[in-house]
């Protein structure tokens, strides 16, 4: 009997067929529609395993429904939307997809900051909306990035990618971490600072750290009040780590320049969100890791963490391996 799995959105061809070829797959047909929560629950009641993205809540209650599961693979490297501790007291392996993204989401984070710093969806907008009438001297002038100051809250593997980019760029990078790195400072020129410094110090600051309890809402009204008047904010981690609404009074009152954000609290962020309202704030729909080789290697990567887990292997991406495979295998 082939293992079921569940996969909660439409994948490419190459993919699924890979998955065929061992398992019994159940797909969610919708290629932008996330799987609804009762179709969820009642499909996982079935599953061996489960192909998931972010866009779902793997839950204490979702896995309660879940009497065969044995591993989680989940199409990102960030897995705040799952609970490990509830998928880790049930003998379920959860596993994401790390490395590969580093280098397009660094990509991204730093057009992200050039797009603020030079407000070009700002100017892209004005010309189309035949705004431009001449050039002027001080028309939508912005921040220079060469030669400036940032700092980088959460040096992992995309903080230190987004400090080479910074290095090429001229840039003093400060760094924010759990553990000091002192094989990057030496490396890339780093200095390790405490945030308060960093946030005082940095012309840009840009968060990178995971989302858990103990980093939602670590920028917030008092860390936004130490930054520079001219600094420029950057999230490509998750939205709840920085408090929107303290954000957006900062960003109103020109207490911080700007703010170019991939990620919200509330994804899909809602039409109406007080900050998609400022001019001086660059959104995107969270495509840190969005190139096409990046996001087909990481269906790949997913694919193959699922089918290991199910044979019986530990998966390479294991995120909790006091969950061991072969205790897995029923
Ligand atoms: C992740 O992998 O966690 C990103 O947010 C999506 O690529």
């Amino acid at each position: 009997m082939k293992p079921k799995i569940y996969v909660t959105r439409k994948l490419n061809e190459g993919i699924l067929a890979k998955l065929e070829e061992t398992c019994e797959v159940t797909l969610w047909e919708e290629e932008n529609l996330p799987v609804p929560r009762e179709v969820l629950e009642r499909e996982i009641r079935e599953a061996d395993g489960l192909f998931c993205l972010l866009t779902e809540q793997i839950d204490a209650a979702l896995l309660e429904k879940a009497p065969r599961l044995k591993i989680i693979a989940n199409l990102a490297v960030g897995y705040n939307h799952i609970d490990i501790e509830a998928a880790t007291a049930k003998g379920i392996m959860v596993t994401n997809t790390p490395g590969v993204l580093t280098e397009t989401t660094a990509d991204l984070t730093f057009a992200l900051l050039m797009a603020t710093a030079r407000r070009l969806v700002e100017s892209s907008d004005y010309l189309r909306r035949g705004a431009w009438v001449t050039w002027s001297p001080m028309l939508l002038t912005g921040q220079d990035v060469y030669g400036s100051t940032l700092g980088i809250i959460g040096l992992g593997r995309i903080g230190e990618a987004v400090a080479r980019r910074a290095k090429a760029f001229d840039m003093k990078v400060y760094y924010h971490n759990r553990t000091r790195k002192p094989e990057a400072e030496e490396q890339l020129g780093l200095e390790y600072c405490d945030m308060a410094t960093l946030l005082r110090e940095s012309d840009f600051v840009c968060i990178l750290v995971p989302y858990t309890p103990g980093t939602r809402h670590l920028i917030g009204h008092n860390e936004l009040a130490l930054m520079k008047q001219s600094a420029i904010l950057i999230n490509t981690s998750r939205g709840g780590i920085i408090d929107e609404t303290a954000l957006y009074y900062a960003l109103a009152e020109g207490k911080i320049w700007a703010a170019g954000l991939d990620v919200f609290e509330q994804e899909p962020v809602p039409a109406n969100h007080p900050l998609l309202t400022l001019p001086n704030v660059v959104t995107l729909p969270h495509i840190g890791s969005a190139s096409i080789k990046t996001r087909l290697r990481m269906a790949d990567i997913a694919a193959d963490n699922l089918l290991k887990g199910l044979a019986g292997l530990t998966p390479p991406n294991l995120v909790n391996p006091q969950v061991d495979a072969r205790d897995t295998k029923r």
